[in-house]
């Protein structure tokens, strides 16, 4: 489903993202970790074009999506992203939130967008918050309604940076369970996120990220056996000492 090929990419002079090649299988479930500042969200942002990058070619469904000839807003219908900071309108209610998408990209009226709204509300179960405000309703609450708009279009590929890293942790529960149910229900997946638990049991894969090089790429089982990574090993206890 999505293919790096030799991906680099610098800001200015500094090499963020260093050769990676690697591959996503359709309707898999990818999580990516490493320390602070080694590339993550850079890497996932290339995915959808919110960063160009200078050398390599990503491919998403066979499509060259860095070549010119791509419309932005058309990759972007395709591919599904969530942010750390779920980037609600406060002004627009929930489910007007929710159906911006379609709104904006498929020109659908408010009237013709609604009911396929408060389906995707339901879906993430928060039909009975439709009409409130972003600020009246919880953080967990609100990385939910993103996620149902990153889902309004029917996205191929769903991307997500640390999509509970901004959440109390009394939150993280019921946005990873939505996230679990997603990953089964087929949808390609590449979540960037310190969840190591949600790791071990949604991820296909787990990535490895150190000063923008990728690492390691392993299954679960190996990821967190004792035959893995030395680096991983390192990033692991740090993560067990902070918490
Ligand atoms: N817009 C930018 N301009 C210049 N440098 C940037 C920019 N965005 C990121 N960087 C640099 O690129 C490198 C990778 O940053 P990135 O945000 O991708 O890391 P990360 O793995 O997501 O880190 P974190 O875990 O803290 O979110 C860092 O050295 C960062 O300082
Ligand atoms: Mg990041």
């Amino acid at each position: 489903m999505i293919e790096f090929q030799g991906v680099s990419k610098w800001f200015g002079a500094l090499k963020v993202i260093k050769n990676i090649s690697a591959t996503v299988d359709k309707g898999t479930t990818i999580v990516l970790c490493g320390p602070s500042g080694s590339g993550k969200s850079t890497l996932v942002r290339t995915v959808n074009r919110l960063e160009p990058i200078q050398e390599g070619t990503i491919t998403v469904g066979g499509t060259d999506i860095h070549a010119k000839s791509v419309n932005v807003n058309t990759l972007r219908t395709g591919i599904g992203f969530v942010f750390q900071q779920f980037n609600l309108f406060p002004h627009l209610s929930v489910v007007d939130n929710v159906m911006l998408p379609l709104r904006r990209l498929r020109q659908q009226s408010r009237k013709e967008a609604l009911p396929t709204a408060l389906l995707m509300l339901e879906r993430v179960g928060l039909a009975d918050k439709a009409n409130s405000l972003p600020a009246d309703i919880s953080g967990g609450q609100s990385q939910r309604v993103a996620i149902a708009r990153s889902l309004i279009l029917k996205p191929e590929v769903l991307i997500l940076d640390e999509p509970t890293s901004a959440l109390d942790p009394e939150m993280v529960g019921e946005v990873l369970k939505l996230l679990r149910q997603l990953s089964g229900e087929g949808i390609t997946m590449m979540c960037v996120t310190h969840e190591m638990g949600f790791a071990r049991e949604v991820a296909d894969r787990i990535w490895f990220l150190k000063s923008g090089e990728l690492t390691f790429d392993a299954k679960p089982e190996l990821f967190f056996s004792s035959e893995t990574h030395p680096d991983v090993r390192g990033f692991l206890s740090a993560i067990q000492k902070n918490h």
